[in-house]
This record gives C-alpha cells, structure tokens and sequence, in this order.
C-alpha cells in the first residue's frame, strides 16, 4: 500500500482539488493545522499582493468524519477566492452576458521562463492562459494541504520535518534589502532551502529498484514544485571535490554515524540520521520590466506579459518543499510498514524498531 496523490485546478479557476488514496483509517487531522501551514505557504517577504486576498482555507469533501481518516479517498478542495474576479475569464463552460472582470482578452506574449511559448506549442492552444494557469505555482496550496495530511502521519511516527530558507538572491541574511533591490529594479529572485526530518528510523525506501530509492524519489518529489532548478541529498555537489575519507560518514557504536554527508540516505534507504536535502529556485520569470519576446499573434517583436506577480517567494517555497517532502516520507513508510488502520501502522513500527534494536545504546 501506498500513498497517493491526485490534483487538479488552474490558478483562477473556481478551487484547486486534491484526492489522496492510500491513508490507514483512524489517523485524526486538525483543520487548525492545515491552514496554518497554508497560511504559511501564504506569507514571506516579496510576495504579490494576491497572498492578502486569497486568505487559503481546506475544504474536506470526503474520506473524514468527526476529524478521523475512514481509510476511503481524502478530497481535499482549496477555494480561489480570486475567482471572483475572473468568473467570466475563467468560467469552465461558455460565460454568458458580455466579457467583464479579468482575463477576457487572449494573452499572446510568452514570457521566457514560463510556460506559455512551450505550453501553446505543445497543446495546440491561441491563448497563452490555457497554459500558464496550470503551470502556476499557485498549485503548490494542494500540494501543502496534502503534505500537512502527511505531516500528520508522520508524527504518529515520530517523524518531524522542517523546511527553512538558506539564501535569497545570492544572500545569506539581509533578505528584505534584497528584496526591495529588485522590486525597486523590477526584478525577481530565486534561493535555496533546506528540508530536514528528524526521527526517521533506517529502512526507508529501497536499493531494489531505481523507482523505490528515497533518493530518486526526493528529487522527484522536489523537481516537481514550480521553479526548481537543482536539488541535492545530504552534501551534494561539494562531496565531488573531496576524498573519499571525507566524504562518508563513519559508524560508531549504536550504528549512529560521526558527521551526516550522506544526508540520512545511503543506497536509497534511510539510514537512522537526519534526511537532509536542498532544492535551488531560480528567479521567478514574471518581470515588472519585461524581458524581450514576440507576439505569437503578429509574429513581431514585443515585450513579455506582465501579470500581478511575487518578486520572490523562496520563503513559500520552503514550505512547499517540506510539504513534499513529508509526502514522500509517509509513502515510503506506509509501503514499509503498511496498515489498513493507524494501529495496524503503530504496531508495525514498534515490531520494526524491536527488530533492528532501534534507537540502540552505544
Ligand atoms: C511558491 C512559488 C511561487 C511562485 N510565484 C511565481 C510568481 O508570482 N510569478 C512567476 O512568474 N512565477 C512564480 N513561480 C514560478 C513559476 O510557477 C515557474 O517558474 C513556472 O511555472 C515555470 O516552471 P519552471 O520554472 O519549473 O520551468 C512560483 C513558484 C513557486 C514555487
């Protein structure tokens, strides 16, 4: 068994929707919980000024009662309070009356970065709407709700996972100077963050086959969030410079490691030390002060689409990034431990870690 997660829904649509399969009954969610991390999902220097309106909240349409799993399909839905401005625009069947509010007219000016020129290639389509309201990041609202459910289920297991911001634009600290440099430039920036979990037992994920590696699937996992550009496990990129003897992480007593370079995952499995991976964003491709395109409908040269837009939001994605993480982490668990309910899941675990000894005394 394992987890399973569905989305749909354009950025000013009506609702974006998540259906998650695969949860054990019995696992109790806190709406409190969800919207906060949706709220934090919201928050962050440099965003847009869409953050103030959209205010997310989780809507549950099945697969709970009374707070508790039943173990059927989850349905989550966050509204697009937006929408309001853009039922016209955005209606999913022909509007009626005359064209009002936002998105009436066709947008014919890709921005380099986005997905329009490849999207409307790809599918065929006149208007570069039909490609970027998907392609917006404005999706990663579900995918937070769905990793707040996993989060959940992680903390049944002891498992915590924490994703924080290393650097905006180049820079360590000062953030709010940096950012206000680029607005004023209109500009955008991109960064790093760090996901860290803590208390993950070793026996995650699988050398088997490439698809069941925690590493594989990590990267996936993050390589899938809009703007994403790099990922690295544990020490990544800087362990292709140095020797080998400082690059593992040697075994003591207790089967507990004396530095953790590998980032938790040795051979795709989790080996009992902190699962540390980093993602890079790069600069976000809306620019107040347009890039150089062309008109798909004269074939001329003009300037990039310019759209209400976040100058950065490495702090969301930090957020998004843990959420994705905690998904993948409770799929791998419950594919280890698996469970039609959460006691079946927790007995599970106490006979894995009785097994293996674990946490061992050194
Ligand atoms: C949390 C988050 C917020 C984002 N906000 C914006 C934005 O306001 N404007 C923008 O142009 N891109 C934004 N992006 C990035 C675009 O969605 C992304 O660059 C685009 O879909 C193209 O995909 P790619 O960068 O993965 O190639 C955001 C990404 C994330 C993760």
């Amino acid at each position: 068994m394992t987890l399973q997660l569905t989305t749909a829904g354009e950025s000013h649509g009506p609702a974006l929707v998540a259906i998650l399969t695969g949860l054990p009954a019995g696992l109790v969610l806190d709406r409190a919980a969800i919207d906060a991390d949706l709220r934090r999902r919201q928050q962050g220097y440099g965003r847009s000024p869409r953050q103030q309106l959209e205010q997310d909240e989780v809507e549950v349409l099945a697969g709970l009662r009374h707070g508790k799993t039943l173990g059927t399909p989850l349905a989550l839905v966050v509204r697009n309070r937006d929408h309001k401005n853009w039922e016209w625009g955005m209606n999913p069947w022909p509007p009626e009356g005359e064209p009002s509010g936002k998105g009436t007219k066709p947008v014919t000016l890709p921005r380099p970065g986005h997905a329009d020129l490849a999207g409307v290639l790809k599918y065929g389509h006149a208007d570069v709407r039909d490609a970027l309201e998907r392609a917006s990041a404005r999706h990663t609202a579900v995918l937070v709700a769905a990793g707040s459910v996993a989060k959940a289920l992680l903390a049944a297991l002891r498992i915590e996972v924490a994703g924080t911001v290393l650097e905006i634009g180049g820079e360590r600290d000062a953030w709010e100077a940096v950012i206000d440099s680029a607005r004023a430039d209109r500009d955008t920036l991109g960064g790093i963050v760090e996901v860290r979990a803590t208390g993950v037992f070793p026996g995650l994920g699988s050398y088997a086959t490439r698809e069941e590696r925690l590493d594989t699937r990590l990267a996936a996992a993050l390589m899938g969030i809009q703007a994403v550009k790099g990922v690295e496990i544990g020490d990544g990129f800087a362990l292709a410079s140095v020797r080998g003897s400082a690059a593992h992480d040697e075994i003591e007593p207790g089967l507990r490691r004396r530095s953790n370079r590998a980032g938790g995952i040795e051979a795709g499995i989790s080996n009992g030390e902190e699962i540390v991976v980093r993602a890079a964003m790069k600069p976000l491709p809306t620019l107040m002060r347009p890039l150089d395109s062309v008109d798909l409908a004269t074939g001329e040269p003009a300037q990039a689409l310019v759209e209400r837009s976040d100058v950065a939001a490495v702090e969301a994605f930090a957020v998004v990034a843990e959420a994705v993480v905690s998904f993948e982490l409770a799929c791998v668990a419950l594919e280890k431990l698996g469970g039609d309910a959460l006691v079946d899941l927790l007995a599970a675990h106490r006979a894995y870690l009785e097994r293996i000894q674990w946490p061992r005394t050194p």
